[in-house]
């Protein structure tokens, strides 16, 4: 009975003027004062459709085209400016009766009455006095280092966007303008709000032209077309599968595409000669590019931590990279190992990696030597985020989760037990991968068992991890601690800082002081953002 009242109600409301009905002879208007017009822009020429059907079958009437008849304009997702310009551009001056401009809202909420709802303020697009009084002009610092960054986005279609456009131009060996792309995502991540129009931007530092138009495009149109079409590009694609085996660098990635390998069946078939981390990354593919929990994470250090602890007691070890900045999820893990009497760290690395491998715990490992000598390295050397630590690139075997709570498990298939040197059957795959001999039948048991490519995790009791070890001796800890912490982009902000700000050069060994030609000392991070003349940014705000 409710909807009969009402419609008594608005009929009332709206008087018995017939005359008025626009519809041009379709079917019968229930509202004849009421005339709408959809506005396509934004809302996208399909939902424009459906609503105004929608709304035609509930007896209102829609207008294909706009005319001076409307009385009401719906549009979606666009500001009262920008609703004002069309309207303008729609032949100016509409006489004394204003027309309405509405948000979608208020059909919406038509739609469900029944009949066309009172228009309430927040119906109303905002009159562009008040929208210009309202817009949150941003203001940040120039440099990320300057920042504070949570795991917080507010601005998450942007920044996607512009990831995009960085990861393609750092796959093209383009760095240059992947960290323009990088910083200007870094900006509109720090913002407090999401952007809806371009001149809250004014005046916010590294958002170049290039950025800015894909901005805009994505504030006007919902998406950028340079994205999506880059997006769907055959040789991006290829570059990230490629790019995504470990071991395979862009140079490669590049070389194997330019002979027509574009996917890792390709690969698998053009008997390229893989070197050992290569074959590390395509046997455990799909693995590798699964991310890495925080468990998982935790499980890894508490075997580093057993190993470190057993050859040297007294030493440490510290979870770094994106987890110790909280995030959940991450690439691989990264941990810094130390002790507290200089010196002692010496020989630590290849101690460490011998206990993990006696134990089963790596499907591959290569080490490289510290080769860190201050008086060469320091001052006259430009800042570079490539350190000389000695550092371990392992890929580990790591028990699921209901293995490691139940151990014993995991060694009751024979098949995937973590024996010691396991390992060294990746070694001895070698020229068979290269020659291509990797059919199903021949992966049976042993050494061929690590032919096979991408498995899929399947049920094997154990997953594969990407973890890096880093050994710094206790004078250079906090440096190797504040580099390996990351965010990439947030150490590379600091080193612009510190160069171009300071006169200083910081590395992840230690930070000179150009004008007073001496290294400046420090055992803690918070020292060295002293010394840096900045405030100090706890790990969980260095997401830039
Ligand atoms: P990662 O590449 O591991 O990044 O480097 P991440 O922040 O932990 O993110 P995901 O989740 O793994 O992808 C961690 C830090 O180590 C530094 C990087 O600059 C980054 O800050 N790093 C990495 C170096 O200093 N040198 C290297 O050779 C590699
Ligand atoms: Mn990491």
């Amino acid at each position: 009975m409710v909807p009969l009242k009402r419609r008594k109600v608005v009929s009332s409301a709206v008087g018995n003027n017939n005359a008025a009905d626009h519809s041009g002879g379709k079917a019968p208007t229930k509202f004849p004062q009421v005339v709408l017009f959809l506005l396509e822009r934004k809302m996208g020429a399909s939902r424009r459709a459906f609503l105004s059907q929608l709304g035609r079958k509930k007896g209102f009437q829609v207008e294909e085209l706009f005319s001076e008849n409307v009385t009401h304009v719906i549009s979606e997702n666009n500001s009262g400016e920008e609703v004002r310009t069309w309207l303008d551009s729609q032949g100016g001056d509409r006489g004394p009766t204003p027309v309405h401009l509405l948000d979608v809202s208020w059909y919406t909420e038509s739609m469900r009455a029944g009949r066309p709802v009172q228009v309430l303020d927040r119906h109303k697009l905002q009159k562009q006095q008040i929208d210009e009084a309202e817009v949150v002009v941003f203001s940040v610092p120039s440099y990320a280092c300057q920042r504070r960054a949570t795991l917080d986005n507010h601005n998450a279609i942007l920044t996607d966007a512009l990831s995009v456009l960085a990861e393609n131009a750092e796959l093209s060996d383009e760095d240059g303008r992947g960290v323009a792309f990088r910083r200007a995502a870094a900006v509109l991540k720090a913002l407090p709000k999401p952007v809806t129009r371009m001149t809250q931007l004014r005046g916010l530092p590294c958002l170049g032209e290039h950025s800015l138009r894909v901005i805009r495009d994505i504030l006007e149109n919902g998406a950028s077309t340079e994205v999506e079409s880059m997006k769907q590009s055959e040789r991006f694609k290829a570059l990230k599968v490629l790019t995504g085996i470990f071991g395979v660098g862009t140079k490669t990635a590049d070389r194997w595409i330019r002979e027509g390998i574009y996917t890792l069946q390709q690969l698998r078939d053009s008997g390229q000669t893989l070197n050992r981390a290569q074959q590390a990354g395509l046997e455990h593919y799909v693995e590798l590019n699964q991310p890495v929990t925080k468990a998982e994470a935790d499980a890894v250090g508490e075997i580093v931590e057993r190993a470190v602890v057993s050859v040297l007691p007294g030493a440490q070890i510290t979870l770094t990279g994106g987890f110790r900045r909280g995030k959940l999820t991450g690439h691989d893990v990264d941990f810094l190992i130390t002790h507290p009497e200089e010196g002692r760290e010496e020989g630590l690395m290849s101690k460490v990696v011998s206990w993990l491998e006696s134990q089963g715990f790596l499907l591959y490992q290569k080490t490289t030597r510290n080769s860190y000598l201050e008086s060469k390295d320091g001052p006259a050397r430009p800042p570079s985020n490539m350190d000389r630590f000695e550092r371990c690139f392992s890929v580990f075997k790591l028990a699921k989760e209901e293995k490691r709570k139940h151990p014993g498990t995991l060694t009751e298939n024979a098949e995937d037990t973590c024996r010691p040197g396991a390992h060294m059957q990746v070694e001895g795959a070698e020229s068979r991968l290269q020659t291509g001999e990797t059919s199903q039948s021949q992966v049976q048991t042993g050494e061929q068992r690590h032919l096979v490519e991408t498995k899929p995790a399947g049920h094997k009791p154990w997953r594969a991890v990407r973890v890096d070890l880093v050994v710094s001796p206790i004078s250079q800890f906090a440096f190797a601690l504040l580099g390996w912490t990351g965010s990439k982009l947030f150490e590379r902000e600091l080193r612009r800082w510190a160069g171009h700000e300071k006169a200083m050069s910081l590395s992840s060994h230690a930070l000179y002081d150009n004008t007073q030609s001496k290294y400046l000392r420090a055992t803690s991070e918070e020292e060295i953002f002293a010394h840096l003349g900045l405030e100090f940014i706890p790990p969980s705000e260095r997401n830039a």
